[in-house]
């Protein structure tokens, strides 16, 4: 178990300007806050060097252009994907998603998981394929045992959260590519909490296709990626049409430009694309083993203090990443997140997007409490103290 030694802070709250002293920010896995780097680097584009990308032949366009472009060769090498043709910029997860749902060729039978994100669940209704639901372990993992006994040939995706936004729990990716491809399906992995907390790889983990979005890894809103293997997004069809997606356009016939520029279609959103490059030069330099360190000490400290109170009882494996979610014996989660907001503590209260695991645990919401770099052994005491007046005000 973590000690409180083992839990000092990384020592970098400084570079975040939008948490001011005593504010214990515990809501990293809905948002991450902003280091200055990110800050200044979307600040400067906006000041100094903003101009469109792709169409102007003037030096500033070509400038801008070469620098979105870094971005993606900066995405796709942090992320081990083969090619920078592999990275499609989207608005984020959510896109990504409803992308891979609407436009992948062999749209039959997709299985998901219990613990899945409403943005893992509805584009694959919307989009019409047959949904079949894994369990999860009694631990709160995905039981990968299960998914092998459910697996059959007509199962084209499998679609699983690499780690749940309510539990932590870390998915065994590398045995559901396996289990998929066993069966022909492809696997998509939903990375919006893993890659803020782990260091991802895709070809290691053998997926097919990846989502994540740049806010949740201290980058800004409104911008994400879509890795796809190169011979799935060359096989897929365009999913928005528009400039820049195109190749010639007649009113006779239109044909489509390669990969990545055929799912991107209109103005992108640029300054997201530099905000995501320095987000990554960020947590890079950090490094993801020692933010993954850092960050399952703090859940380890926060899951033992928090245990020691009677009426908290705790969601999720010991081992989560970076997330602990709870409730407090008669008190509603959203009460409880008020108290603490009283006390300068922000947690988040709800079903977190995901009511079909709230369904499996039996409550209608939770209480979460998740970390980011910027957290230390002091918050979790602050939230400690924080639960400990929500039962004295509760009796
Ligand atoms: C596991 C998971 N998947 C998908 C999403 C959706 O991300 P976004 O709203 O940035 O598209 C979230 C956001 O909370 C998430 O935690």
């Amino acid at each position: 178990m973590a000690t409180l030694a083992q839990t000092r802070p990384l020592d970098l709250l400084a570079d975040f300007p939008a948490i001011p002293a005593g504010w214990a920010y515990l809501d990293t896995a809905a948002t991450a806050q902003k280091p200055r780097p990110v800050i200044d680097a979307i600040m400067r584009a906006y000041d100094t060097t903003y101009a469109t990308v792709h169409r102007g032949v003037y030096q500033r366009s070509a400038d801008m252009t070469l620098a979105f472009e870094a971005a993606r060769r900066r995405v796709a090498r942090f992320i081990g994907a083969g090619a920078p043709e592999e990275i499609v910029f989207v608005r984020g997860a959510t896109e990504g998603i409803n992308l891979v749902a609407h436009r992948h060729p062999d749209k039959r039978r997709v299985l998901l998981s219990q613990l899945e994100h409403h943005s893992n669940i509805v584009p694959w209704q919307l989009a019409g394929w047959q949904v079949d639901v894994c369990p999860l372990t009694a631990g709160g993992h995905i039981d990968l045992d299960a998914a092998e006994a459910m697996l059959t040939p007509d199962h084209s995706m499998v679609a699983f959260a690499h780690v749940s936004n309510v539990l932590g729990s870390v998915l065994d990716a590398h045995r559901a590519a396996e289990l998929a491809h066993r069966v022909g399906a492809k696997l998509l992995l939903d990375g919006c909490q893993a890659v803020p907390r782990l260091p991802v790889d895709v070809a290691a983990l053998g997926c097919d296709y990846y989502v994540f979005s740049a806010h949740k890894l201290d980058g800004p809103t409104g911008f994400g990626v879509l890795w796809g293997r190169a011979d799935l997004l060359d096989a897929m069809p365009p999913w928005q049409g528009g400039g820049a997606m195109i190749d010639r356009v007649t009113f006779e016939r239109t044909t489509y430009a390669p990969p990545p520029a055929r799912f991107e279609a209109g103005t992108p959103h640029i300054t997201g694309a530099l905000g995501l490059h320095a987000a990554i030069d960020y947590v890079d330099a950090i490094g993801l083993e020692a933010i993954h360190a850092h960050e399952t000490a703090l859940v380890g400290l926060a899951r033992e203090r928090l245990q020691g109170i009677n009426s908290v009882r705790l969601f999720g494996p010991e081992d989560s990443a970076g997330i602990v979610s709870f409730a407090v014996e008669g008190v509603h989660p959203h009460d409880v997140g008020t108290i603490l907001d009283e006390g300068q503590v922000a947690i988040r209260a709800g079903h977190h997007c995901a009511q079909p695991l709230m369904d499996w645990l039996g409550v209608p919401a939770t209480a979460r409490a998740s970390f980011g770099v910027y957290n230390g052994a002091a918050d979790v005491e602050r939230l400690v103290d924080g639960i400990e007046r929500v039962t004295r005000i509760f009796g």
